[in-house]
C-alpha cells in the first residue's frame, strides 16, 4: 500500500476488506468487493483467484457483511482458456447463489467485451439469477449490447469506462461519453432492468435523480455506486437524501494497475500520489 494506494484500496488481505466493509455498512452504505487481479496467464493462478472469491463469499456470510462481489474475467483466466474461465466464474456464481449473494462481471478492455457477455449469458441460461454485468458508455456498441441483454431480465451497472480505447470503438470526448451514459440509463430504466448508476459525476447524478423522479422509477430498481475513497461527500449526500449507495471496495496485493486507472481519471490525484511517495522516500 505504498505511494497512497490505501486511499483507494482497503488493504492487501480479506481481513482488512472485512474491516473496511463493516465500517462502510455502519455508515449506511452497501458494499461490493473486488479482489485486485487481472490478466492472469496460467491455470493455477486462475483457479486460485476463483478459490479466493469463494473464500471471500464465505467470510462475507460469516461476518454478516452487506456486500456482493465483482470480478474480472481476465483474473479468472479468460486469456488462458475461455472454458476454464467460464468454469471458474460459474463456481463463484454458484457459491454466491447458495449464500443468497450476488456476483457482477466487471467490464475490461473492449477486446474482452464479447467474452464477458458470453459468460454472462451462459450463466443466465444455466438458471443463475444472481449475476450482473457492466456496460461502458464510452463504447459505441454498448447501446446495442444493452438492447440485446434486456430481454434476459438484466441487472446492469452503467459506467463511463476506465481504459484507453481508440476512436474506432469509443467516444473520445467527455460530452459524448456523458450523453451516451444518460441514453443507456434511460433505456435501462424504461425497460425496468435493475440499474446500478456508477459514477462520481455530480452533474450526471442530478440528471439521473430528475429522470428517476420524472418517470417514478421505484427505489428497488436502482442504486448509486461509487468507488472506495472517491467523492465521499457526494456519497454521503445521496445516502442522506435516502438513496441506496453501494461502495466498490477493492483489496489485494495487485493494486498497481487499479491505482494507475484512478490516477488517469483525475490528474489532480497525481499530486496526492507524489506527496505520499515523497513522504515515504
Ligand atoms: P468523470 O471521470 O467524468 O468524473 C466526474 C467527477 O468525479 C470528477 O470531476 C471528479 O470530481 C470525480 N472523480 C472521478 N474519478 C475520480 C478519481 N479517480 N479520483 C478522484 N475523483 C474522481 N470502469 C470500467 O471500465 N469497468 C468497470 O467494470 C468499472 N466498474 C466501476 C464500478 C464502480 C462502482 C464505479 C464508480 C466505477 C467503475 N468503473 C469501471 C470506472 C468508470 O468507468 C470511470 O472510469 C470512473 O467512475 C470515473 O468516471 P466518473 O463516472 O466518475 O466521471
Amino acid at each position: 500500500m505504498r505511494f497512497g494506494a490505501s486511499r483507494f484500496v482497503a488493504g492487501e488481505t480479506a481481513e482488512e476488506f472485512i474491516g473496511a466493509a463493516r465500517r462502510a455498512n455502519g455508515d449506511g452504505f452497501a458494499v461490493t468487493a473486488g479482489i485486485l487481479g487481472e490478466d492472469t496467464q496460467n491455470r493455477q493462478a486462475a483457479a486460485a483467484a476463483a478459490a479466493s472469491y469463494i473464500d471471500l463469499l464465505q467470510r462475507i456470510a460469516r461476518n454478516e457483511i452487506d456486500s456482493s462481489v465483482a470480478l474480472k474475467v481476465t483474473h479468472l483466466g479468460v486469456e488462458v482458456d475461455k472454458e476454464l474461465a467460464f468454469e471458474n466464474v460459474a463456481s463463484v456464481a454458484a457459491t454466491a447463489q447458495s449464500l443468497g449473494n450476488f456476483m457482477r462481471l466487471d467490464m475490461e478492455q473492449s477486446h474482452h467485451v464479447d467474452d464477458t457477455l458470453a459468460i454472462y449469458r451462459r450463466l443466465r441460461n444455466q438458471g443463475l439469477q444472481n449475476v450482473g454485468f457492466v456496460l461502458q458508455s464510452y463504447l459505441y456498441r454498448s447501446l446495442d449490447d444493452l438492447a440485446n441483454h434486456l430481454p434476459l431480465g438484466t441487472n446492469v451497472r452503467i459506467v463511463k469506462g476506465a481504459y484507453l480505447e481508440p476512436p474506432s470503438v469509443a467516444y473520445q470526448n467527455k460530452a459524448d461519453v456523458d450523453i451516451n451514459y444518460m441514453r443507456l440509463l434511460a433505456r435501462s430504466f424504461r425497460h425496468g432492468a435493475f440499474t446500478a448508476v456508477a459514477t462520481h459525476d455530480a452533474t450526471i447524478v442530478e440528471a439521473v435523480i430528475r429522470l428517476i423522479e420524472e418517470h417514478k422509477i421505484p427505489r428497488n430498481r436502482f442504486e448509486f455506486q461509487m468507488l472506495y475513497g472517491i467523492s465521499t461527500r457526494l456519497a454521503d449526500t445521496l445516502r442522506a437524501r435516502g438513496y441506496r449507495v453501494r461502495l466498490a471496495i477493492p483489496f489485494g496485493s495487485y493494486w498497481f494497475p487499479y491505482l494507475m486507472r484512478r490516477l488517469a481519471e483525475r490528474p489532480a490525484n497525481l499530486g496526492f500520489f507524489l506527496r505520499n511517495a515523497l513522504a515515504r522516500s
